[in-house]
């Protein structure tokens, strides 16, 4: 029975979203001080159970107050003194800064990532001066050192993408920063990891890790506006006033009050990972974003022709 609930439990960890089904460097050292600490606990765990099995079936039998005054000096300081101390050197060891032989190589890629309620807002800087902003999505080289820059302007977020490394606040006036290398192709989801308002749970960034040139092609795309811009649905969004909170490479739109939807088609899901990216349910963001996600900045449009809603939502999928 424990057996399966332990199953069952560890079965949960595994996915996009998994500590212990490492993708990157740091997270690997996560998992490995994981694994040490449980296989630690569990060796004097079973180790105190064979003691109370003994003393339970009175095998011990009176001892007197020396060897009494010895079990505890032992068993009580001097075992758990010596654990605790090994613990500790082996999770300052595992630490990526202080391990000369690790990865340290200079970032070649640094993202700058703000938490908003309730969403990212991500800057690319890139060699050479290049840089372009997109929202949610994060999308990295494999093998390559990026370091993110994390910050917030409204309240404490929390950055997290367990398959890749461990957790780091934005916490607002402040920079925080986190380091890591990607060390497989993958898709992976990291969810906001600080109680930070009503739509908390709503709040995930999808991160993909790429092959080099692959990345260099996507960064590439990035930097131009988007070929469906040109499309027809584009006079719409300026007429409605999309443009005041929205940013959309290659026309008016220029605000960075709200996600910066240049690309939007391009990415794998709307609303900070928590629907699907379709015509449909960018229609029905426009319409009623608080219903989708409380508390949102965002007002709803549903006084606008049904019809210049779709005509917005396709035009907007068509930003690949
Ligand atoms: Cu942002 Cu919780």
């Amino acid at each position: 029975c424990i057996i399966l609930f332990l199953g069952l439990a560890l079965w949960g960890c595994s996915g996009q979203q998994s500590a212990l089904e490492p993708s990157g460097e740091e997270a690997a050292s996560v998992a490995q001080l994981f694994w040490a600490m449980l296989g630690g606990g569990a060796v004097i765990w079973l180790g105190l159970m064979a003691l109370l099995a003994t003393a339970i079936r009175g095998k011990l039998g009176p001892i007197d107050n020396r060897a009494a005054t010895q079990l505890v000096f032992w068993g009580g300081a001097v075992l758990p003194s010596a654990a605790l101390v090994g613990l500790l050197g082996y999770a300052l060891w595992l630490m990526p800064g202080l391990r000369p032989f690790a990865n340290s190589g200079a970032p070649q890629v640094i993202i700058e990532v703000t938490g908003r309620q309730f969403w990212w807002d991500v800057i690319y800087r890139l060699p050479g001066g290049v840089q372009f902003r997109t929202a949610n999505e994060i999308v990295l080289p494999v093998g390559q050192r990026v370091e993110f820059s994390l910050k917030s302007t409204d309240v404490i977020h929390s950055f997290w993408i367990p398959s890749l490394a461990g957790k780091v606040d934005m916490i607002p006036g402040r920079t925080n920063r986190l380091s890591l290398v990607a060390t497989k192709e993958g898709r992976f989801r990291g969810p906001c990891a600080e109680y930070c308002g009503t739509s908390h749970a709503l709040m995930a960034v999808e991160v993909t890790s790429l092959p080099v040139q692959e990345f260099a092609l996507w960064t590439e795309r990035r930097k131009q506006p988007s070929p469906g811009v040109f499309a027809p649905g584009s006079e719409l969004f300026e007429k409605h006033g999309c443009g005041s909170c929205h940013r959309v490479e290659g026309t008016s739109a220029a605000s960075r009050f709200g996600p910066d939807l240049s690309h939007l088609g391009s990415r794998n899901t709307l609303g900070a990972g928590i629907l699907p990216n379709t015509p449909e349910t960018i229609s029905s963001f426009i319409v009623r974003p608080d219903a989708i996600k409380p508390g949102t900045h965002m007002p709803a449009f549903d006084m606008l022709p049904p019809d210049d809603i779709r005509s917005i939502a396709v035009w907007l999928k068509g930003l690949e």
